[in-house]
């Protein structure tokens, strides 16, 4: 290769001897590093985002977020305001297959490039190692993949999150029909699920519901009140002495338990459960006892590994979704149906307030299954989703981010087809790169942003005023863009208004002197985002 060309024999043996060093002892995933071009902007700058309240929906405040930018900026900018906060992150990078599917440092990757792996599995641990820290306590990432990079991405997870935060690899049937084209066919793809601490995202995680197909067991033949239920068997294996006595239906007859079994329970637990009319003895009323338990009693199924077409849908429903939202199926090549992103949700998301993220957002399939599993369950998740512009020198004026991502969630919110409005808002941030020297330069309106998402988890849109405050009476965020003296009366009246206030400005040292309260802590712009930006780290 022309890279070693030039190298002397000595040179070349060094070379390889520390190569030798470097790889013999390792177990592990282990790619050309240092051979790839390094992320450009690797922390020497900090992204500010800057609000465009005229792409979001509503009037805000805002908590779901769609960003627009490389997801790199995006996830260094969340990592401010929401480390240790993200329940569920469901992502669906590009695939690598070769086909000038992914971006890196503004240049599509293909199948030419000498060093397409390596590179791909560089993107992702960058961008993995962000995500990492976003997670919650008991959260969990599930990252959809195919043939292409299931090895390299497993290896690369387990050396993110740790071998023991392994949870599952779920199998997802995308075809519905065979496909011929293979020595054997192409049928799924993988959905790889790391949990930073399984046994905290086991307790927190959520069950299936069960599909109609599922609960056709549950029948209302007696037309009870509490509605469909199904007769459960009261015998369990085995000789228990205290479980093993007479039961007389209500037509005298007399049942003991079968050859080799018990019944499932004492019998003064079983007279409770017969006055409270919970036990069937079959149509004739003089069959075997069985424990009724109602269909709105049962809690759903123990997720598992297989993901069949028929419960999450396929690669073509997918596709017929984006057709009805926006009349062209070329919209975007490769979404996901809302279904599987449901499934996710129902397993990593169960809580009410959940935060859901997405740094491959795409078509904004993520988002629609949030609104849409709101609108099912009565539940407040929030998103955040991720996209690039995919604009390219060919394509300088492309923005996936807005015209399908953005307008997608828009026309779920607002309504579209035969479909009505899920109701819903967000609000649209671009990021923003500024270098590490340069960041005195950055916007009043973008210090606000990120102190409010920082202290708040929320947006308001962006007003000029001499100072700007969120907070309640318990506690509140405050900043002064230009200090001036006669603002000091409101400042201090809004001061004494909460029990624990952060005031940033420009000038803390001044302002200190002027609102010496011990209820008050002072904080520098632009130092302390950068700490908390982790600037330079
Ligand atoms: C496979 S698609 C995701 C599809 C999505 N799950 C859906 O249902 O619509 C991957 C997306 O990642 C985006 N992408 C690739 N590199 C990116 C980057 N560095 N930052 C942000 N998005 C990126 C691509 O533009 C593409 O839209």
């Amino acid at each position: 290769m022309a890279r070693y060309e030039h190298l002397s024999r000595e040179e070349l043996i060094r070379l390889l001897e520390a190569r030798d060093r470097r790889d013999a002892t390792r177990f592990g995933l282990v790619w050309e590093a240092n051979e790839v071009e390094r992320e450009r902007a690797l922390n020497r700058d900090f992204v500010a985002l800057d609000l465009a309240p005229e792409l979001g929906v509503g009037p805000g405040p805002w908590e779901n977020l769609i960003i627009e930018g490389d997801n790199f900026d995006a996830l260094r900018a969340l990592r401010l305001a929401y480390a240790g906060r993200v329940q569920c992150i469901y992502i669906d990078p590009p695939y690598n297959t070769g086909n000038r599917d992914f971006v890196y440092n503004d240049r599509f990757v293909d199948r030419e490039d000498l060093w397409r792996h390596s590179t791909w599995v560089e993107f992702m641990y960058q961008r993995l190692s962000l995500a990492r820290d976003l997670l919650a306590p008991g959260g969990a990432i599930f990252v959809s993949i195919d043939d292409n990079e299931v090895f390299a991405l497993g290896m690369l997870l387990h050396k993110v999150f740790g071998e023991g935060a392994h949870v599952a690899t779920c199998v997802w049937q995308k075809r519905y029909s065979r496909e011929n084209r293979g020595a054997i066919g192409d049928a799924h793809e993988y959905l790889l699920v790391y949990a930073p601490q399984p046994e905290l995202f086991k307790q927190r995680r959520g069950r299936i519901p069960l599909s109609e197909d599922q609960a056709k067991v549950y029948k209302n033949p007696n037309g009870d009140p509490r509605g469909r239920w199904r007769g459960i068997p009261m015998t369990a294996q085995g000789y228990r002495p205290n479980q093993m006595y007479d039961v007389v239906t209500p037509s005298g007859v007399v049942h003991k338990p079968p050859e080799g079994r018990c019944w499932s329970t004492v019998e003064t637990e079983f007279r409770k459960l017969l006055e409270a009319g919970r036990i069937s003895f079959g149509k004739s009323g003089d069959s075997q006892p069985a424990i009724i338990r109602y269909l709105d009693e049962v809690d759903g199924l123990v997720p598992w590994t297989w993901w069949p077409h028929e419960e999450v849908g396929h690669t073509d429903e997918a596709r017929k979704e984006i057709q009805t939202i926006f009349g062209t199926q070329t919209a975007f090549d490769t979404p996901k149906p809302v279904r599987l992103i449901e499934r996710v949700l129902h397993i990593a998301a169960p809580g009410a307030d959940d935060l859901v993220l997405d740094f491959f957002a795409g078509s904004g399939t993520t988002a629609h299954a949030v609104l849409k599993l709101n609108a099912e369950d009565g539940g407040r998740r929030r998103f955040i989703l991720v996209s690039s512009t995919e604009a390219t020198a060919d394509q300088p004026e492309k923005n996936l981010c807005r015209d399908v991502c953005a307008t997608r969630v828009r026309k779920v919110i607002e309504g579209y087809g035969e479909a009505p409005g899920l109701s819903g808002d967000f609000a649209y941030l671009r990021c923003r790169r500024l270098p590490a020297g340069a960041l005195i330069d950055i916007e009043h309106a973008e210090v606000w942003t990120a102190l409010q998402l920082l202290h708040r988890g929320r947006i308001e849109p962006w007003r000029t005023a001499p100072f700007l405050w969120a907070g309640d009476e318990q506690d509140g965020v405050l900043y002064v863009p230009r200090f001036r003296r006669e603002d000091l009366p409101a400042l201090r009246e809004q001061v004494r208004r909460s029990t624990a206030v952060v005031l940033y400005s420009w000038q803390p040292g001044v302002l200190r002197e002027l609102i010496p309260d011990t209820h008050v802590q002072h904080e520098a712009v632009p130092e302390s985002l950068a700490r908390h930006f982790r600037l330079g780290t």
